[in-house]
């Protein structure tokens, strides 16, 4: 049913209409994104709406228009003076999934402008915000004329969400966390790309996790909302490739916050630990792939190379450390990591028996990361910058019983066992290898994405 343009709108009618099944139209959508924006609209209808939206699911023309509505729900990031085209990375979300610290200053690094919008920790996963704030003085909110006076000095700059940028986001995004509605594509679509499209990217490469840490975990529909961004985005006049990436184990060693940053800034120092060869060889696809959406490379390997000799020259380090002190991050912190590593408490946890690690719940990982104290229960809570877990054996490696298998940092020493109970729960080590995921997997362009979409499985 169209509403009438005439007609005031009703949050119980819209409510009403979705939870019955009935596809809202795009003045409906536009009213829900102005009032969670303006805060006209009250947090427990917005949260029965996010429900509703979850159940019965949100057709490709109401993920559209929920997209747009959420990127004009505030003001648009229109640099004037950066003379670059301006690149981004997303990730659908994942456990030790770090790789912005490396593709901004890489792509940064190699001339392409990062301006970098992230959010905070998101259910299971970690957020990149959280991460940044374990450096004393980093400032993830500046505005929208600080944030391109980094750009325009370092290349990159990463910060969150402003009252300015996507507000009806920044609402939502908190709301979904706690009312278990994260996992729908239609609502992931919007919320991804309202603050990418708000910040007015010229390319946009998208990394789509698929496995048990992922929101989606089944391929097909990870296929189908790496589709369902890069037809949107397409559609909005943003360049965008989507990458399907694995994510049946955490991304390189550590998940946490402070661990993390320390994870990148060792390789961008280019050391090269066999942990963290994943996270190094997504980010160097990733970032390759900026770089070509950059035009600074004819070809995504092409980027590749670039990326690569950025690592190795120390060009993406020192990008890195000119971000960090320009958003007024205390860069001596990284002249000695390992004493600005504070945890509250410490537990090496061993492997329980001999025999390969088979099977990884990532997401039960996530949870057992976020009950050390490194994620939040309830919006707007600390977080703690020194929790987190170190994992010592990577899926499919043979391990003895007895040889450590995970260092848990948590608050409090109360706060170790919840998270070594869970992680021994999502670990099944057995006498056979698993089989072999690749690390990247299909890539999503705005050529193929319309037969991704019709194929798509419900
Ligand atoms: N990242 C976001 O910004 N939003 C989501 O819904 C999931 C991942």
């Amino acid at each position: 049913m169209q509403s009438n343009t005439a007609s005031p709108l009703h949050m119980i009618d819209i409510l009403r209409k979705k939870r019955d099944g009935g596809a809202l139209d795009e003045r409906e959508i536009q009213f829900v994104a102005k009032g969670a924006a303006d805060g006209s609209i009250q947090e427990a209808e917005l949260a029965a709406w996010l429900m509703a939206a979850w159940i019965r699911g949100l057709s490709r023309d109401e993920t559209r228009a929920l997209t747009l509505a959420m990127r004009d729900s505030g003001v648009k990031f229109a640099p004037k003076n950066l003379g670059k085209r301006t690149v981004d990375k997303h990730s659908s979300g994942g456990v030790g999934d770090k790789t912005s610290f490396l593709v901004a200053p890489l792509a940064a690094a190699c001339g392409v402008a990062v301006p970098m919008i992230s959010g905070r920790a998101l259910g299971h996963t970690g957020g990149t915000l959280d991460k940044l704030e374990a450096i004393p003085g980093y400032r993830t909110a500046l505005t929208l004329a600080e944030f391109e006076a980094v750009i325009a000095k370092c290349g990159a700059s990463i910060i969150g969400q402003t009252d300015q940028l996507a507000p009806a986001d920044r609402k939502l995004y908190a709301l979904r966390d706690h009312t278990a509605t994260v996992e729908n594509p239609g609502l992931i679509c919007a919320s991804i790309l309202s603050k990418k499209l708000a910040a007015g990217l010229n390319g946009l490469v998208l990394d789509v996790k698929t496995g048990s840490g992922a929101f989606l975990r089944r391929v097909e529909d990870a296929e189908f909302l790496a589709a369902l961004m890069v037809a949107t985005a397409e559609s909005a006049g943003t360049e965008t490739v989507a990458l399907l990436t694995d994510m049946s184990q955490p991304l390189g060693r550590g998940a946490g916050n402070w661990i993390e940053l320390v994870e990148c800034v060792e390789l961008l120092r280019g050391a090269r630990p066999a942990w963290s060869e994943d996270l190094r060889e997504l980010s160097l696809i990733l970032a390759g792939w900026m770089i070509h959406l950059g035009r600074k490379a004819e070809t995504p390997e092409a980027g590749y190379q670039l990326a690569e000799a950025a690592l190795t020259d120390g060009a993406g380090l020192a990008a890195f450390m000119k971000m960090v002190d320009a958003q007024g991050g205390d860069v001596s912190v990284f002249d000695n990591m390992e004493s600005f590593h504070k945890p509250g408490a410490t537990l090496e946890v061993d492997a329980w028996q001999s025999g390969y690690v088979a099977e990884m719940d990532t997401t039960a990982l996530g949870w057992a990361v976020q009950r050390t104290g490194a994620g939040r229960e309830k919006a707007g809570e600390p977080v703690d910058p020194h929790a987190g877990i170190l994992f010592h054996a990577r899926r499919s490696a043979h391990v003895e019983k007895g040889q450590p298998f995970a260092t848990i940092y948590a608050t409090t020493e109360a706060m170790l066992l919840e998270p070594s109970e869970l992680l021994r729960g999502a670990i099944t080590i057995s006498a056979n290898p698993p089989e072999f995921v690749p690390l990247v997997g299909s890539i999503i362009t705005r050529e193929n994405a319309e037969n991704y979409l019709r194929n798509a499985v419900d």
